[in-house]
């Protein structure tokens, strides 16, 4: 038996989306990204993960939404319990039970919210006082846009240089800071066709434009950050969709070409494209998927959900605010 008294913790995170975008690694082994990416957490798009350890049980358990992990995603999470266990010496297997809260078909489910709240919920439960920097640091290393999820608002994740194990996100403004949205249009169902890990690789080995894109990312990350400093939605925009138009170039020219784009992408772009000759501040952004999010004030959300409603092969919409970081309870 181990003499630990926490033995259980719940933690809940929410999904970020990455304004200045991470893709590419400096050290596959540590998971180091490339690139500095800077990131706002979404409010409403939850994952909350128990963690259990437990001295009966002879290997770890992991249950996602209601069903036996598969063995690719229970080694993952294995593999963060097991740096956790090292860390401090914790003898026992765990029990993991995960679940997005996420609206139906949000298209947005990622590792992020999961691997944050995991990381949280495992320290918590193993008793260890770490702070978020830590915490970031850990979830960092099974997923780095994890690592953005363990604060809220806006955040930044610096790029690592090779065996930088420690490297985490920091946090810039909170929540409140800046009263903006994210338009969300769900282009399609279904998991996606290359997932980022994979894709990343792939762009990196084959992609005559990876250095290129390795080049031209810290400037849009410079851009970003310097008009969230100034609050300057028109040029923050700008540089955002050039941030997601360059990691899609990047992605293209892989061989066999990472093509995320559906033909519902494309009417969505357009209609944001509309939007902004009508007078309104809307600006596009992808992650490794065919959906298209949209980021615009808060007065306008409604104005912006209703042209991506109307737009043709769109399939669902909804609405988020910036959101808080993890939370813990034991
Ligand atoms: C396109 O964090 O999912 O969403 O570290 O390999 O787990 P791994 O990749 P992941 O990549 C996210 C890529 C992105 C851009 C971003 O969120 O910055």
């Amino acid at each position: 038996m181990s003499p630990r008294a926490a033995a259980e913790a719940t933690a809940t995170a929410r999904a970020n989306i990455a304004l200045a975008k991470y893709w590419g690694k400096s050290d596959v082994a540590l998971n180091l990204p490339a690139v500095p990416s800077l990131s706002l957490t979404l409010d409403g798009l939850v994952t909350e993960t128990r963690v259990r350890f437990d001295a009966t049980l002879d290997a770890d358990r992991v249950q996602l939404d209601g069903r036996a992990a598969s063995t690719r995603e229970a080694a993952r999470v294995v593999r963060l319990l097991d740096a956790v266990r090292a860390a401090c010496a914790e003898p026992r297997r765990a029990e993991v039970l995960s679940a997005n809260r996420f609206p139906t078909a949000a298209g947005l489910a990622s590792s992020a919210s999961g691997f944050a709240a995991l990381a949280a919920a495992t320290v918590a439960a193993a008793g260890l006082d770490w702070g978020p920097h830590r915490v970031s640091a850990l979830a960092r290393a099974s997923s780095a846009s994890a690592a953005r999820s363990v604060y809220g608002g806006f955040v930044e994740l610096p790029a690592g240089s090779p065996g930088d194990a420690a490297l985490a996100a920091v946090p810039l403004y909170g929540p409140d800071y800046w009263d903006v949205r994210l338009v969300v249009a769900v282009t399609a169902t279904g998991p996606k066709a290359v997932g980022s890990t994979e894709g990343m690789e792939r762009s990196r080995r084959t992609s005559p434009y990876y250095q290129a894109w390795l080049d031209a990312a810290p400037r849009s990350f410079a851009a970003i950050k310097r008009a969230l400093d100034g609050r300057d939605l028109d040029t923050l925009g700008r540089a955002m969709e050039h941030s997601t138009f360059a990691f899609h170039a990047c992605a293209l020219a892989a061989d066999p070409a990472i093509a995320y784009f559906r033909p519902a992408t494309l009417a969505a772009l357009e209609t944001v494209r509309a939007l902004r000759d009508a007078g309104v501040s809307a600006w596009a952004t992808m992650d490794a998927g065919p959906h298209v999010k949209v980021l615009c004030a808060a007065g306008d959300a409604g104005r912006v959900q209703a042209a991506l409603d109307a737009t043709a092969g769109v399939l669902d919409t909804l609405v988020a605010r910036p959101g808080a970081g993890v939370e813990v309870r034991r």
